[in-house]
């Protein structure tokens, strides 16, 4: 599922996170990616135990949290405390893949079901920096406004188009999700959305609890690591 979640942070959010990034210390974005990595990686991030990337990102987190389109297309279990990157000067991630397991802080690790990009510019502050997303029926390319966020399966390649003007600068994370498979998840997300819309829309109500049942029963059949 590739789905695009606007305004995760509002204006004022916004302001601050970005008035703090932009006088933020970066360092080489290949500090967190292995080998492979490393050869196509060419952008800035913030270093890992910075107080600037723990602060931000639990405004980040909070944003997330009261967000219930997120929670429904996401079923977040564990989420990667969310990294901030900087693309500049040609700056760009060539097609990778994202790795499998997350190392979490305290030892334990994370299945990466879900990678999540928020936007922190604004579309006309620089030229380039697509996120491209390769998936069975092709490449989609995203440039999202800034506070909007874009969801997709971690399983995909997908890559960074090098930025030519100006600077393109985002948060990313990864969740294990709840719910493994991202077609389960998609099927999921749909049911709810229309068990929502139903509700809104005064249909039968003992019709809606028995959807509601279902859905609640997939995904007890669905969850788990
Ligand atoms: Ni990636």
């Amino acid at each position: 599922m590739l789905l695009h979640i606007p305004g995760i942070l509002d204006p004022s959010r916004l302001a601050h996170v970005r008035a703090e990034l932009d006088r933020a210390e970066w360092t080489d974005g290949k500090e967190t990616v292995g080998e492979f990595g490393a050869r196509v990686k060419h952008n800035l991030q913030l270093p890992e135990a910075s107080a600037v990337r723990q602060r931000l990102g639990a405004i980040v987190l909070d944003a997330l949290a009261a967000h219930p389109l997120y929670h429904a297309a996401a079923l977040p279990l564990r989420t990667l405390h969310p990294r901030f990157n900087r693309y500049e000067g040609g700056g760009h991630y060539g097609f990778h893949v994202d790795g499998a397991v997350m190392a979490l802080p305290g030892g334990t690790q994370m299945r990466s079901d879900v990678s999540c990009t928020l936007f922190l510019a604004e579309p006309d502050e620089y030229d380039g920096g697509e996120l491209v997303i390769s998936d069975t029926y092709g490449e989609h390319e995203v440039k999202l406004p800034a506070g909007d966020l874009i969801l997709y399966p971690s399983s995909s390649l997908h890559r960074v188009a090098p930025v030519t003007r100006g600077a393109r600068i985002a948060a990313f994370f990864w969740v294990q999700s709840l719910v493994r498979e991202d077609r389960h998840r998609l099927q999921l997300f749909e049911l709810d959305a229309s068990i929502q819309s139903l509700s809104r829309s005064g249909a039968d109500p003992a019709a809606v609890l028995r959807l509601t049942g279902v859905y609640h029963n997939l995904l007890r059949e669905w969850s788990g690591t």
